[in-house]
């Protein structure tokens, strides 16, 4: 028989797994490095938004930690950055979707139901036209006890153990990443949660696992800040002032978007969801406008300068407009007119307090959840609806209407296929933001001033990478704008976190934008890591244990190997020896 010693077995298994758990818990709480995750940097003075941006931004942000972490010391200058970082940096987190009771079957069916069912059935509770009806129905539920509840019951606590390691890994997305790129503005592009048919209760325990587990620390916009849109309006607050360390009040922040799972499509949102989601995420429809202070150095004289106006320019003092819009209901058929009318209002008033097109300075990032209408190929999901049969009402989309996607691009932004409209059809300076179809899309709008006969002239739309290769972007007579689809944060979906850069190039006098993204991987590692890091942490206890018994004499290997051998001896009848009758 070999030798078992359990203390050798625990060292040598702890002398492979400590080091590589250490290896992954660092790899995990500090992928944004080993990812080299980035805010993109505006370009440098010599204008050259050089090869290996993403690098060189990278290269600024850890220069940033690294300064502040050194705080005056010396070498605080040795690394001291050399490049601003962008004033406006949005952190964009698409659909985190928590589950909840509506995947947990003891939640809907109850824990061990056939059991109860059992009872009443044997304490003839139950009514059963003849006993062997009741021996029938009884014999059923004993078959579904053992071959459905416990299973159920099994199912459940893997779900409910699934959900809070899920929430903890979306937790870490968030900490993590906001931690390592400093973002000056977070957003949530819908579907915080997973569906929009739970009663009030499941409601708001989700709402209270988003904000004390995977948002920890972070607060909604509170609803005097999310402005109505008005001609005369307070800025939510001036944008380059923060420093990168600095934590202001819209660093903690969550800007809330409504997704179908939260309030539901145009066919069930009722004014009891979109009331709810209110009081617990902030309102559906606002919006926040961010001044950037003039730079004492410009040359440029400007339209409305507070201190030195000039009616003759053309040029405003720098401002960011982020429109947050409820786009659930703006496809028909809605079952509540009110709401629908609250958000057509509300594209209204955007649209008529927005500065003229023939003015330059603004710019409007539009945070919403339905993507805009793209034709089959574009991205991964193609246009879809579905109405309800009851009353014909909108079911599901996974892409706005033609119409509706127009009334983004040539309402709230201001474009134009005709070029004797106002400013010559070029509209106004914007971005889309959006979420819902979990896979992620890049693109860019535009609509050909070219072709002469209006209709055949229509809004289209190629992926961002390809716009850019073929030239189309920025083009005079091809007036567009980019729509960025954000990748979900989910687990199946790589954990995604969208970094979208803002700044203002004075030289053009207009805000300029890049988007990069971050994902950490799978919620598969998360869970290896940390079970991992349980196991070693078990292995060390146990192995401490043994020294400390070893010290009160207790030799914990020979008091195992002694039980083993006990329990692997066959028991022999001690003294009865085999009798030789029979053969
Ligand atoms: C725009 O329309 C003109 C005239 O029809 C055409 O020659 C040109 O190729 C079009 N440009 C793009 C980018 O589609």
């Amino acid at each position: 028989m070999t030798r078992l010693s359990p203390t050798a077995v625990l060292r040598n298994g702890l002398r492979v797994l400590f080091p590589l758990s250490v290896a992954l818990t660092v790899y995990l709480y500090l992928y944004p490095i080993f990812s080299t995750c980035a805010f993109p940097l505006p370009p440098d003075h010599h204008g050259a938004a050089t090869a290996n941006t993403g690098r060189t931004a990278f290269v600024e942000t850890a220069k940033v930690h690294w300064h502040y972490a050194a705080g005056t010391a010396e070498n605080a200058t040795v690394f001291a950055p050399s490049r601003p970082l962008a004033p406006f940096r949005l952190l964009a987190l698409g659909d985190p979707q928590l589950e909840g009771d509506t995947s947990i079957p003891t939640d809907y069916l109850g824990v061990f139901p056939h059991a109860s069912s059992l009872f009443q059935h044997l304490t003839f509770r139950s009514s059963h036209p003849s006993l062997r009806q009741r021996i029938r129905a009884s014999l059923h539920d004993v078959v579904d006890i053992v071959l459905q509840d416990t299973f159920d019951l099994l199912e459940s606590l893997r779900k409910r153990l699934d959900h809070l390691g899920n929430d903890f890994y979306l937790a870490h997305i968030y900490r993590t990443v906001h931690w390592w790129t400093r973002p000056t503005h977070v957003t949530v592009l819908g579907d915080l949660v997973g569906s929009q048919w739970i009663d009030d209760n499941e409601f708001w325990r989700r709402a209270n696992r988003y904000w004390d587990r995977v948002f920890r620390g972070a607060e909604p916009v509170p609803d005097d800040v999310a402005a109505y849109p008005a001609s005369e309006y307070d800025v939510a607050d001036y944008l380059g002032g923060g420093a990168f360390n600095e934590s202001t009040a819209w660093t903690r922040r969550i800007i809330n978007v409504a997704g179908n799972h939260d309030i539901g499509y145009a066919g069930d949102i009722t004014e009891d969801r979109a009331e709810r989601f209110e009081r617990a995420f902030g309102k559906v429809n606002y919006e926040l406008r961010f001044e950037l202070p003039l730079a004492d150095s410009r040359s440029e004289t400007v339209f409305d300068d507070a201190r030195n106006p000039d009616p003759g320019s053309n040029r405003l003092v720098p401002e960011l407009r982020i429109v947050v819009l409820n786009d659930m209901n703006l496809d028909t058929p809605a079952v509540s007119s009110k709401l629908q009318d609250d958000t057509y209002s509300f594209i209204n008033s955007v649209i008529n307090t927005a500065a003229a097109v023939d003015f330059k300075g603004h710019f409007t990032v539009v945070l919403t959840h339905i993507p805009l209408y793209k034709p089959e190929g574009v991205c991964v999901d193609d246009p879809f609806f579905d109405f309800h049969e009851h009353d014909g009402s909108l079911k599901e989309q996974n892409q706005l209407s033609v119409d509706a996607s127009k009334g983004f691009l040539e309402g709230i932004l201001g474009m134009s296929g005709d070029t004797n409209a106002a400013g010559r059809g070029r509209g106004r300076r914007g971005l889309i933001l959006n979420g819902h179809d979990h896979e992620g899309c890049d693109t860019w709008h535009y609509i050909n001033q070219s072709v002469t006969d209006p209709e055949q002239r229509r809004w289209e739309v190629k992926r961002w990478r390809q716009a850019t290769a073929v030239g189309i972007v920025g083009r005079a007579e091809l007036p567009g704008a980019r729509e960025i689809t954000v990748r979900s944060m989910m687990g199946e979906f790589g954990g995604n976190a969208g970094l979208l850069s803002i700044w203002f190039d004075e030289a053009s006098w207009e805000w300029k934008t890049e988007y990069a993204t971050c994902p950490l991987g799978t919620q598969h590692l998360w869970w290896l890591v940390h079970i991992l890091d349980l196991v070693v942490v078990v292995a060390i206890l146990l192995l401490g244990l043994a020294a400390l018994l070893s010290v009160v004499g207790v030799n914990v290997d020979a008091t195992v190997e002694r039980s083993v051998v006990r329990l692997c001896t066959p028991r022999k009848k001690a003294d009865t020896p085999l009798k030789d009758g029979g053969s």
